[in-house]
Parts: structure tokens; C-alpha cells; sequence
């Protein structure tokens, strides 16, 4: 039977990390999957992750399992940068789960909407294509509209139209902040109407934050999901870890879920432990318990929120340098001046995403996303000349 098992493809995106491994041009520059570099095109450890994991080899005494919920101090100490410092438990109508990054985050939040009865999934598109791959493993119906229009701005008509078209009790995943693909992100006002919008058609809003910190701020970040929040009676969230503190492959991510009564809480979370029971058991331990010991410490709170704070910053930078840059061949660079996060979007076709992998070592997504934090000082006016050469 196992040798009728046809070859699938290998992840395109991850695929493109051995391709560019195997590269042997000194001057080839990795603008694919979405992990932050430094100037100096590093990705090195947290030194406030370094300092807590140290910390954590001192205090930590028993590697006994935790249960399906993982670390709840974690979990727990993440609620008031997500859900607001002022009420980080929305009156104790929120509840969470540590989770296997944001993908276990993500793949729980559609399980549970599964369960509770929702049929359609809608999404803007394009989207981490992760997202569809879930809904699709887990056999779940997905509605798309277009996120972005040409001209590089949220297609607000095309989510009103995708919402007037849902059905109540039908799913929206909203990313919160730093839009994967596109870096093109709704904005407060934006925010504002998808709120009432989501609300007033009863559909459950999956709010997806993977980047907080990368785009505006902390709370800059958070201003979408907490807005959707305060307007409907109950909501998912997959949180990651995984760019915000630098934990990639540790595999740090947390599931919330809010009710409009707490006294439900307890049976609605009992469904979430089930699944993750059935699926990975509990999550992975060390990169949840090094977050929790960061949040306990002012000190090591304020280190990392520093170097979040430069990490943004340098992203700002590389983006400035090439919405300055204007146009590159037939490609306008300029929107990517004004957009956030890791990624953004270029025009160019699969050919053009070819020709400049063979011809300039410039490794990007099929799609044309590249991942800015790919980008120096250094080595950003060769990326452009090679997007003039291969699109002019
Ligand atoms: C990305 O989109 O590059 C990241 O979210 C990494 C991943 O797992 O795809």
C-alpha cells in the first residue's frame, strides 16, 4: 500500500533554503523564507533569549510532561501584550493553550471552528500558502477574495463584498499585522469597519499574528485583533513567537479562544486540549519556557523589546532605500516604502523569479514575495539592478 503513495511536491518555500544553500556564488542574497537578518545577514539567537535560556538550564528541575495546554505561565504572561495591558483577559472571556508555533496555532484554531460547527473558511488572497494547505488537510471548505489591489492598497471592496456574501457562522482568517505575502496592511480606519462588519454578520473572526513588533510597535500591531475583539462575542487566535522572539525552530506558538460568557470556557478549551491530545500530545517545552522567563524579568523584557525595536527599525530602513528606488526595469518598487513586516510583493513573473535565481543569485518565492530582512545596505543596489536587468 505505502509504495502506491504518489510523490508529492517539496514545499516550495523551504525548498528554496537548500537551493540557496547549495549556491556556491559568494554574492548570492536569500530573499525567501521569512526569517529576520541582521546587516550583516545573520540570524543570530535573542541575547534576551540567550540570557533566559541560561536561566532556564540553571532553574529548571524536572523535564516532566506538562499536559496538551503546555507552559500556562507562558501562556499567560503573553495576554497583556496581545489582548491589551489594561484587560489582557477581556473580563475573563479569553483562555489559552501553548501551542507548535503559529502553524500548530493555526491548524488548532481551524480544528476547533471545525468542531463548533463552522462549514466555509473565507480568506483574502494571495496568503501564507500554509493557510490553504491546513484548511485543505483538515478537509474544510476556504472562500478567497483579493487582499490587495494593483495600485498596492487593501481591497477593502472586495473583503465588504466577501463578507456580504458569507454566511452567518462562517469562519474570516484576518492576518493582524505585516500581511504574508504582501506586507500591505489594513489600516486603523480599515480595521474599524471589519470590526462592525465581522460583527454584525456573526461570522468567527481567526485573527492570525505572527509578526507583532515587526511592522508599527507592539501595540501599533495589536490594534486589528483587539479591535475585532471588543466588537464580537467570540473569536480564535494563533499567536507565533517564532519571528518576535526569534525562536523559529523551537516552535513557539500560542491558541487563544474567546467566549461571550466565561462559564463556557472551560468546555469550549476541553475540545482544544482534546485535539492537540490527538495530534502532537503537548507542545515542544524549552522556547515557551525561556519566553516566560523574558517576561517575568523587567530587564530582560526591556532587552528584547530593544531588539525588536532595532530589528524594526533596520526592516524600516531597507524599505525606505527601495521605495526611494522607484522604479526598477518595468518593476515600481515604491509601494514598498509604505508596507510592513517581512515581505512584500514584486511584480515579477515566475520567469522573471527564475531568471534572477539563475542569472544574480537572487533567491525569492515563486510568487515573487521577497523577505526585505534579506536585504543590507551592502547588497540592496544589486538587488535592484538585477530587478531592472531582468525586467527591463
Ligand atoms: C514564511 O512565510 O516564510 C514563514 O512564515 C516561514 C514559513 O514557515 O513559511
Amino acid at each position: 500500500m505505502l509504495t502506491n503513495l504518489a510523490q508529492q511536491p517539496a514545499d516550495a518555500l523551504l525548498a528554496l533554503i537548500k537551493l540557496h544553500n547549495a549556491d556556491p556564488r559568494a554574492n548570492k542574497i536569500d530573499l525567501g523564507v521569512g526569517v529576520y537578518r541582521t546587516e550583516e545577514g545573520a540570524t543570530p539567537v535573542f541575547a534576551a533569549i540567550k540570557a533566559a535560556e541560561a536561566k532556564l538550564v540553571q532553574q529548571q528541575d524536572s523535564k516532566a510532561y506538562l499536559g496538551p495546554e503546555g507552559d500556562m505561565g507562558f501562556v499567560t504572561a503573553l495576554m497583556p501584550y496581545v489582548f491589551g495591558a489594561a484587560n489582557p483577559t477581556m473580563d475573563g472571556r479569553i483562555e489559552g493553550m501553548q501551542a507548535p508555533g503559529g502553524t500548530g496555532a493555526l491548524r488548532l484554531a481551524f480544528a476547533v471552528a471545525k468542531r463548533a460547527g463552522v462549514k466555509r473558511y473565507w480568506m483574502g488572497t494571495p496568503s501564507w500558502p500554509n493557510h490553504a494547505q491546513i484548511l485543505a488537510d483538515l478537509g474544510l471548505e476556504l472562500k478567497t477574495f483579493n487582499h490587495a489591489t494593483k495600485a498596492g492598497t487593501v481591497d477593502m471592496p472586495a473583503l465588504r463584498a466577501a463578507i456580504a456574501e458569507a454566511g452567518e457562522g462562517d469562519a474570516i482568517l484576518l492576518h493582524g499585522c505585516c500581511h504574508n505575502p504582501t506586507g500591505i496592511d489594513y489600516t486603523p480606519a480599515d480595521w474599524d469597519e471589519i470590526a462592525a462588519l465581522v460583527a454584525a454578520k456573526k461570522l468567527l473572526p481567526i485573527l492570525d499574528l505572527a509578526y507583532q513588533g515587526l511592522g508599527k510597535g507592539m501595540e501599533e500591531d495589536a490594534y486589528g485583533l483587539r479591535r475585532v475583539l471588543a466588537a464580537v462575542p467570540e473569536a480564535l487566535v494563533a499567536y507565533s513567537c517564532d519571528k518576535n522572539f526569534g525562536l523559529y525552530r523551537d516552535r513557539v506558538g500560542a491558541f487563544y479562544l474567546m467566549l461571550a460568557d466565561p462559564a463556557g470556557l472551560g468546555a469550549a478549551m476541553s475540545n482544544a486540549h482534546a485535539l492537540a491530545r490527538a495530534s502532537w500530545s503537548q507542545p515542544p517545552d524549552h522556547g515557551a519556557a525561556a519566553v516566560r522567563l523574558i517576561l517575568a524579568d523587567a530587564g530582560l523584557t526591556a532587552q528584547w523589546l530593544a531588539e525588536l525595536d532595532t530589528m524594526r527599525e533596520r526592516m524600516r530602513q531597507v524599505r525606505a532605500k527601495l521605495g526611494a528606488a522607484g522604479k526598477a526595469g518595468t518593476a515600481d518598487l515604491s509601494p514598498m516604502g509604505s508596507q510592513n513586516g517581512l515581505f512584500s510583493i514584486t511584480p515579477l513573473t515566475p520567469e522573471q523569479v527564475l531568471a534572477i535565481r539563475e542569472k544574480h543569485g537572487i533567491y525569492m518565492a515563486g510568487s515573487g514575495r521577497i523577505n526585505v530582512a534579506g536585504l543590507t545596505m551592502a547588497n540592496i543596489d544589486q538587488f535592484i539592478a538585477a530587478v531592472a536587468d531582468v525586467t527591463g
